[in-house]
């Protein structure tokens, strides 16, 4: 029996903060009605433009690796969770994976919004537990400042950028992920949203006019949707590990909003010392934000080795995420690292960036080479320069004998 172990943490905010007394001198709001109606008091946003939601990503990642001792070439698979992803495509998973160096490691992104972050550990559980992957790198990123519109403020109060990054290594040591539940609810996709950019409504000015490439969302409906599945995804997921409540000693919930939390947490009796919230300093971060919540549980000694942990979350789809999770990070391997093995650990950025910089080079010259027919390490789709021959048309099929019974003729 495999078991997927959480070994590593980490997390990024980028460093501009957004407090409400500055959001009221952008949008008609007040300190008093965010606080009072969601519990935040500043989050942090990406005012960089050098900083994207793959070097958030990025950032939180090296502390993960760095703590498990873990080389990026180590690392069989790379989820990044994000509903700001850099592009449509590639994958914002595939940037990371050669910002990181990871260059066995497969890599794709995950769309399921707030709750995404409890998707990509579920399906981390299930490549570790089937034998697919040792290792597996679970990343939630976002820069939803990006997609916000800073005008309207039934939604620009709410969001925070940040990255939250989680490594899970394969044992035969039980525990780690217990089990996870997953949840989806389109009919109430309208709800919170994202209309344009997409194949429905692609960018067009009309769209760009009419704000479509910003989040919009019905908050009443999502916090009533949110209050009702939090609770239940929380039971679900506890009794699917064989547990009860009574056995978990901590909930990190999606950090929406407070009043979510405390209504949802105390339908089900939880007390306030059980359940962890940190947004009122990063505000809602969408998937990045239990994993953030999950940091910051342990560097303020939240949690303790053999705790058990749930986390759940909610979010557009609609969906809704639940995990159990036995926090205590197995032995490390039988050998200490030898001096080499440090020294990559060490070296791993700037011999990432070189990596990434002789594969884009090797792939130019390679192109401008005379007579150049494809083969070659740096181009794993065979290209070629010249023009492929024309395709031979196909030959008209002989006229069909009319079956002698006269079987199959038109009547
Ligand atoms: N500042 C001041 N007033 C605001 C405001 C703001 N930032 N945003 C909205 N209002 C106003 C509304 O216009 C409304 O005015 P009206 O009564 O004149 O129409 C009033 O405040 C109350 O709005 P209401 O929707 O009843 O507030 P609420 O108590 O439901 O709180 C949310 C609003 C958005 C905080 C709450 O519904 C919520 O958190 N929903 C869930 C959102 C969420 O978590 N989304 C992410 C999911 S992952």
């Amino acid at each position: 029996m495999r078991y997927a172990h959480i070994i590593g943490w980490g997390k990024y905010a980028p460093e501009r903060v957004l407090t409400n007394a500055d959001l009221e001198k952008m949008v008609e709001t007040t300190d008093e009605w965010i606080r009072s109606r969601t519990g935040i008091r500043e989050r942090h946003v990406a005012a960089n433009p050098k900083d994207t939601t793959a070097t958030l990503a990025v950032r939180a990642a090296r502390d993960a690796l760095n703590m498990a001792g873990v080389h990026p070439a180590q690392i069989d698979l790379i989820i990044v969770s994000t509903s700001s992803p850099e592009h449509i495509f590639p994958a914002t998973a595939c940037l990371v994976q050669d910002a990181l160096g990871a260059s066995k490691a497969g890599a794709f992104d995950l769309s399921a919004a707030c709750s995404g972050f409890v998707y990509a550990l579920s399906m981390a559980h299930a490549s570790i537990a089937s034998g697919n992957a040792d290792y597996v790198l679970v990343l939630g990123s976002e820069t939803l400042s990006r997609i916000t519109d800073w005008k309207d403020r039934n939604t620009c109060v709410l969001f925070g950028d940040g990255a939250g990054a989680l490594l899970l290594r394969a044992s035969e040591q039980p525990g780690g992920v217990l089990s996870t539940v997953l949840g989806s609810d389109g009919s109430g996709g309208d709800l919170l949203i994202l209309p344009a950019g997409g194949s429905r409504f692609p960018t067009t000015p009309e769209t760009l006019s009419q704000g479509m490439h910003y989040i919009k969302m019905d908050g009443r409906e999502v916090f009533r949707f949110a209050t009702r599945v939090m609770a239940k995804a929380t039971q679900e997921v506890i009794a699917k590990a064989g547990l009860r409540l009574d056995d978990v000693n901590l909930v990190i919930p999606h950090q929406a909003n407070e009043r979510i939390i405390n209504s949802s947490m105390s339908a089900l009796k939880l007390p306030p010392d059980k359940v962890f919230v940190n947004l009122d300093r990063y505000g809602n971060t969408s998937t990045a934000s239990i994993p953030i919540a999950l940091c910051e549980a342990v560097e303020t000694g939240r949690v303790r080795p053999n705790d058990t942990l749930v986390f759940v979350g909610f979010g557009a789809g609609l969906t809704w995420a639940a995990a159990a999770v036995k926090w205590g990070v197995p032995p490390p391997p039988p050998k200490p690292p030898s001096w080499w093995r440090r020294f990559r650990l060490a070296t791993q950025s700037p011999w990432a960036t070189l990596r990434s910089w002789a594969l884009r080079w090797g792939r130019r010259i390679y192109a401008l080479i005379p007579g150049y027919s494809g083969e070659s390490p740096y181009l794993p789709i065979g290209r070629t320069k010249e023009t492929p021959p024309p395709v031979a048309p196909r030959p008209s099929p002989p006229p069909e004998e009319p079956p002698a019974d006269g079987a199959g003729a038109p009547s």
